[in-house]
């Protein structure tokens, strides 16, 4: 997808997106994390799990990118948040799955080869399924959770606003996954 520098560029991604009570549990993950690893809470209502990210692009090409991805045939899925971790290099606590969630990494593979359509080609072999909790946090030591079960039925695309400082994301558009036959 060709990037004009001139026009404005919108930082766009597109992800999974916790429903309410959901995220109220992730929130309450995140309290318990940074009672022990400190750092900054990502915000309730910012919690997500990124499945492919866009970066900067022209207004125009949020509709290139919505139809793009409107072909995804994946069926809804249940994945498993069990695993609690840090990276060091830059201080990110996340929650991600302990064994790879085949159906998410179909999801994305999807997302990969509709985007391909549009000349977005995005490099997925380091792709690492998490939802950030905390920024800044310091890893030395980690708390330990109960697992957490995301039943998954849609998408979304969401963008990246920073206003006065602060970042917030603006869900632009979701989509349904396919229901189970039966
Ligand atoms: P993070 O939480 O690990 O920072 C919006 O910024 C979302 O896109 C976040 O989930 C962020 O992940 C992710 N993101 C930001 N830059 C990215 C990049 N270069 N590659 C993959 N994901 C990125």
């Amino acid at each position: 997808m060709p990037v004009d520098a001139s026009v404005r560029q919108r930082r766009v991604f597109f992800a999974l997106w916790p429903d309410a009570a959901l995220a109220d549990r992730l929130d309450q993950l995140a309290q318990q994390a940074h009672e022990v690893c400190g750092g900054r809470r990502m915000r309730r209502e910012s919690v997500h799990m990124t499945l492919a990210f866009i970066g900067e692009v022209p207004d125009a090409c949020i509709d290139t990118l919505r139809h793009a991805v409107a072909s995804v045939t994946a069926t809804e899925f249940s994945m498993c948040l069990d695993r609690i971790a840090c990276w060091e290099r830059n201080r990110i606590v996340w929650m991600g799955c302990g064994q790879e969630a085949l159906p998410l990494l179909a999801l994305v593979n999807q997302l990969a080869e509709c985007l391909k359509e549009v000349e977005l080609s995005l490099d997925i072999r380091n792709f690492v399924a998490h939802v950030t909790l905390l920024r800044n946090a310091h890893c030395e030591r980690l708390p330990e959770f109960p697992p957490l079960v995301w039943p998954v039925s849609d998408f979304v695309l969401a963008e990246t606003c920073v206003a006065a400082g602060s970042t917030n994301y603006k869900l632009l558009d979701r989509w349904p996954l396919a229901k189970h036959p039966g």
